[in-house]
């Protein structure tokens, strides 16, 4: 959507407080032993705390309240028996619609003791998040951010996910622009106008440049031996820095 005036702003700001701090507490529970399941449920009694629809459920009818990958597993991960052990890749995405607005996050995170792979490829996803952050203004190409997370990826020595991506969000939780690849597509030719809500998710992982749909019909996996990182935000364009509706209270 297009934010049309404060009422908009107000209303995506609340949905991605609500879903950054649902995406928070999930990765602060996050502990060896535990199952996706017992983290999803966590993840769907603190959004029914705050008044707010899992939007995967509302809009797909997706088996659970949050989406929990694990290792091999890059998105739309079905939380369920899975243990959780030391040294897993745990991303966890969160959307939520809050009184008619939609907000869209995730992050990923190592679970103690991990490998120094995993967690440089974590740090180098965050940083792809930022560069492509840095490029988001009115008027700016929306190549740009596909631009900057294919140069950050690269320099880590890391690949991009082709088949993921970021998507305007606002009153559904997938809109117009659609398609905001982690890649540079020169052919794209279209700008990003101001009081756009976008959600940016660069997809980084250290094998597969592809994912592919799993017999569950939602979970996207690539190679068995790649591992995958996500970072997504929320943000609103404007003619500076965007506003970001799904940062951290505690750390920006
Ligand atoms: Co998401
Ligand atoms: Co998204």
């Amino acid at each position: 959507m297009t934010v049309q005036g404060e009422a908009d702003v107000e209303g995506i700001l609340r949905a991605g407080r609500v879903v950054a701090r649902v995406r928070d507490a999930m990765l602060d529970a996050i502990e060896p032993g535990m199952t996706t399941a017992e983290l999803d449920r966590l993840g769907a009694e603190l959004l029914d705390g705050f008044g707010a629809l899992s939007a995967p459920r509302v809009m797909y009818n997706f088996p659970g309240a949050t989406c929990i990958s694990v290792n091999e597993e890059a998105a739309h991960g079905v939380p369920g028996p899975r243990v959780i052990e030391a040294g897993d890749l745990v991303n966890v995405d969160v959307s939520a619609e809050v009184a008619g607005y939609y907000a869209d996050t995730g992050a990923s995170m190592v679970v103690p003791p991990g490998s120094e792979a995993s967690k440089r490829l974590c740090r180098a996803t965050r940083q792809a998040l930022k560069r492509a952050l840095a490029q988001v203004r009115s008027g700016a190409p929306i190549n740009g951010i596909g631009r900057a997370v294919e140069k950050t990826a690269k320099s880590h020595g890391f690949k991009v996910i082709r088949n993921l991506g970021g998507h305007g969000i606002g009153r559904s939780l997938h809109e117009e622009p659609d398609g905001i690849v982690s890649y540079f597509d020169r052919r794209d030719r279209r700008r990003l106008k101001r009081g756009q809500v976008l959600a940016i998710e660069p997809f980084l992982s250290t094998l597969s440049t592809v994912v592919d749909e799993m017999d569950d019909g939602w979970t996207l996996v690539g190679d068995p031996a790649s591992r995958s990182a996500q970072y997504e935000h929320t943000i609103i364009v404007t003619d500076g820095a965007p506003i970001i509706a799904t940062l951290s209270e505690t750390a920006a």
